[in-house]
């Protein structure tokens, strides 16, 4: 069934086969405070523990708290780095992530997030060439629509699989809310990863679903977890 990565979490590698398949983009999507930066350190110190490289590549968060995130939860970093990019255009920036990958030689990566790259999402690619080649003109008159996001996700996953590197790509979701373009990057990934967090009454239930992985056989359904001293666990 090929090769996999574990997930940093045991009972979540029993369930996909032993870990997310090499080579893959996963999309993880959940609202702010899900768990989703804590989800992809614990499979970059997985890795690190087994001295592969990993890359967590950062617009929002700079590296400093990235990292004091993995110390609360005493994460091997060793072989991990950290990088905040600011995006400013998506073609640079894509262009960017494509030669960490390529250049670094990870094994693992974690995107956070494709949400906030798709914001600079500014132009479509035939007006940055050719006859009607006026940037200035299309970076301020031009409005993107949909079908441009869904073209620049389409070239991220693309830039991604191209490189090999088993890539978590984190999408910050809202629950009930749903665009065009995020819909597009859920047929482009190979799976899916949701985070939720619901209040019933006092306590705060988390929940981990899994909702497309490629080759795998999925049970799904949706796993209750919870943070320990070493990250997310599945409560049994
Ligand atoms: N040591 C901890 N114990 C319990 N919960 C924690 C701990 N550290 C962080 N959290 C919880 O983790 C959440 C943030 O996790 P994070 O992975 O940064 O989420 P996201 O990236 O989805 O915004 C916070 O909402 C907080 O409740
Ligand atoms: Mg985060």
């Amino acid at each position: 069934m090929g090769k996999r990565l574990s997930t940093g979490i045991r009972s979540l590698d029993k369930l996909l086969s032993g870990g997310y398949p090499e080579g893959s983009v996963i999309e993880i999507c959940g609202d702010s405070g899900t768990g989703k930066t804590t989800l992809g350190l614990q499979f970059l110190s997985q890795g690190s523990e087994k001295k592969e490289k990993g890359v967590y590549i950062s617009f929002e968060q700079s590296a400093a708290d990235v990292q004091a995130t993995a110390k609360t939860f005493n994460m091997d970093m060793k072989n991990v780095e950290v990088i905040q990019l600011a995006p400013d255009n998506f073609e640079d920036t894509i262009e960017r992530i494509s030669s960490l990958l390529n250049r670094s030689k990870a094994t693992r990566a974690v995107i956070d997030s494709a949400t906030t790259l798709s914001l600079y999402v500014t132009k479509p690619e035939w007006m940055t060439r050719g006859a009607l080649r006026t940037p200035k003109l299309t970076r301020t008159l031009y409005v993107p629509g949909e079908g441009d996001e869904r073209r620049a996700l389409y070239s991220l996953t693309s830039l991604i699989k191209q490189s090999g590197v088993t890539t978590l790509l984190i999408s910050e979701r809202r629950e009930g809310g749903s665009r065009t373009a995020e819909e597009t990057l859920r047929f482009l990934v190979d799976g899916i990863v949701t985070l939720r967090s619901m209040v019933l009454g006092e306590a705060l239930n988390r929940a981990l679903e899994v909702n497309k992985m490629r080759f795998t056989p999925v049970k799904t359904g949706s796993l209750s977890i919870d943070f320990g001293k070493n990250g997310i666990t599945i409560v049994k």
